[in-house]
């Protein structure tokens, strides 16, 4: 575990997205796999919740920005409840950052130019796939792919619609620095009038 300071209201940035930066950046110097993968929980609009990782693609202060299929399970229940969560863990650091808002779709133009970028393979295996939809077998899903290289094989493969960028826009964060005998040191920043309200919780 690499060590890491303790958390305190003096060494907590007063911008959490300053903070939010300074420890995303921490991991992903420090040759962690996957460190931008994170927990999404979504929930239906009568309140029956889901969770799955996704992998953070940008950040600024305008949001948090993942990269899925609409009409997935996420993409529904994101449709009917645009409240979501987002759960970073990095294990080494002894450190979790929650964060929650609301989430929207990214301008298609946004989603188009990302999906492009994409490996082919990528990019036709999410052209084949209906994602969240259950399939008779994984030979459906092989022949999908194998149709649709011989379809574009000479040109590019097209950025289907369903497939698309979402930002979540924080109103609430948490940092979560895990300390000696679970003595952890937590704050949450809430946005109270447009102005960041920094509070330390229990552990
Ligand atoms: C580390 C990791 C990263 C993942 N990243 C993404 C991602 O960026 N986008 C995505 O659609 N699915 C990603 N997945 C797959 C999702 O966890 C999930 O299986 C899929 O999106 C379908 O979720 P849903 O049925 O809840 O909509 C990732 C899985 C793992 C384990």
């Amino acid at each position: 575990m690499i060590e890491t300071p303790p958390l305190t209201r003096s060494t907590l940035l007063t911008n959490p997205f300053d903070q939010f930066a300074d420890w995303f950046e921490a991991a992903m110097s420090a040759d962690i796999e996957n460190a931008n993968a994170m927990t999404l929980a979504t929930a239906t609009k009568d309140g029956r919740p889901s969770a799955r990782f996704v992998m953070l693609k940008s950040y600024d202060e305008d949001g948090f920005v993942f990269f899925t299929n609409y009409t997935s399970q996420k993409g529904q229940e994101l449709a009917e409840n645009p409240q979501a969560t987002l759960v970073f863990y990095w294990v080494q650091f002894h450190r979790q950052i929650r964060i929650t808002g609301k989430v929207s779709k990214v301008a298609m133009v946004e989603s188009e130019a990302y999906f492009n970028g994409r490996p082919r393979g990528s990019r036709l295996s999410a052209l084949a796939s209906d994602q969240s939809s259950v399939v008779e077998n994984r030979q459906v899903l092989e022949e999908k792919v194998d149709e649709l290289a011989a379809r574009y094989e000479d040109v590019d493969v097209p950025h289907p619609p369903r497939w698309g960028g979402y930002r979540l826009v924080p109103d609430e964060f948490e940092f979560w620095q895990g300390r000696l005998d679970r003595l952890h040191d937590r704050f949450r920043f809430r946005k109270v009038s447009e102005e960041w309200l920094i509070e330390r919780l229990a552990p």
